[in-house]
């Protein structure tokens, strides 16, 4: 495993983070199998792990302090994030702060989900959604500069809603968060217009989530896909999305080099992007773990491939089934 800073933050994380969100709520969720797969990967390396109080309510965050406490020796970077008060995603232009994140509100799930996880801090606290325009008003950062002077967190982020980058470019800017978390894949290639040069520039971590496309840049999917009743991504590929998705993906799978996956072909895709200090697969397969953790050892694909992929790029905009 190869580590590198998160921006301001200066600490080391793994290039291959956790993703805890399908061990929280997606079917087929079993907590004995889920904390086998935690540990594999600290055992491999990583040592960044995502979760969120919305991951079954707390369930993926009490998963993520059993992990913390069965390796004691090892520090493991724990990332949370605070629901809006309104409890949808994605947000909208309409939401105003106070309707998603008020000082309050915010307050409130971070004791939640120190409760939640049994841990007396998170190092990183991200707001589940954003909206740029909500810089207008400091209540919620003044909320969390109170809680990180109270040693209960340490570093403060933003989730960034689907498909819209730009819309968290004013907050780097603004000097307020120290990283942010964007979709970045294959397929989402939009945040190096104008997201990431402005992380660079202001010394913001990122960290790159839904590396394979929640499952159609893994190149497993067909136009026939379904989940089990209840599961999630029933909601995100409805017809319109599963064809085009894989239609998409079925165009990568020429390129896909022999004695490679498309899956590990996905992760070093974005492995060839320095902005990026983390990428967090969601996992719960032991070799899914194993295969995802190895893609920071082959490290980035030649620049041929690099080059053929960014071609792929596909830039969408949030409808109603994207969330
Ligand atoms: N708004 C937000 O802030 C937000 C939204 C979405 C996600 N996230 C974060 O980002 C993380 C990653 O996104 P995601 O989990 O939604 O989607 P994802 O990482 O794009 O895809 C996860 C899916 O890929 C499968 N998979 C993983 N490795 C594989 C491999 N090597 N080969 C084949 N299949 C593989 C997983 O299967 P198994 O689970 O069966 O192993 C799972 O079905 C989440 O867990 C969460 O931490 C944040």
């Amino acid at each position: 495993m190869n580590y590198r800073t998160l921006g301001r933050t200066n600490w080391e994380v793994s290039e291959i983070g956790y993703g805890m969100w399908g061990m929280g709520g997606w079917t087929g969720s079993d907590d004995t199998n889920s904390m086998e797969a935690l540990q594999l990967a600290v055992d491999l390396g990583c040592n960044f792990f995502d979760t969120a109080w919305a991951y079954g309510e707390g369930r993926s965050e009490a998963l993520l302090g059993q992990l913390v406490r069965d390796n004691p020796g090892k520090k493991l970077y724990t990332a949370t994030k605070i629901p809006p008060k309104n409890f949808k995603w994605p947000s909208k232009r309409s939401y105003a702060l106070g309707d998603c994140f008020p000082p309050g509100h915010v307050e409130e799930y971070v004791h939640k989900s120190l409760k939640n996880s049994g841990l007396e801090s998170f190092d990183l606290i991200q707001l589940h959604t954003w909206e740029d325009q909500w810089l207008a008003d400091d209540g919620w950062i003044t909320k969390l500069q109170e809680l990180k002077e109270q040693g209960l967190i340490n570093a403060i982020g933003i989730s960034l809603n689907r498909w819209e980058p730009w819309n968290g470019v004013k907050a780097v800017k603004s000097g307020w968060v120290d990283v942010v978390q964007v979709i970045y894949n294959i397929f989402d290639q939009n945040p190096k217009d104008e997201l990431l040069p402005a992380c660079r520039e202001h010394g913001v971590g990122v960290i790159a989530r839904v590396p394979f496309d929640e499952g159609s840049l893994t190149g497993t999917l067909t136009k026939d896909s379904t989940w089990p009743e209840g599961d999630w991504r029933n909601t995100y590929f409805v017809p319109e999305n599963l064809h085009s998705s894989v239609e998409h993906a079925d165009a990568l799978k020429p390129l896909v080099p022999g004695g490679m996956t498309m899956a590990e072909m996905a992760l070093r895709f974005i492995l060839g992007e320095p902005t990026i200090s983390t990428i967090i697969p969601g996992m719960r397969k032991l070799k899914h773990v194993r295969s995802n953790i190895s893609a920071s050892d082959a490290g980035p694909l030649d620049d041929p491939l690099m080059d053929s992929l960014a071609k792929h790029r596909w830039d969408r905009a949030p409808t109603e089934w994207s969330q």
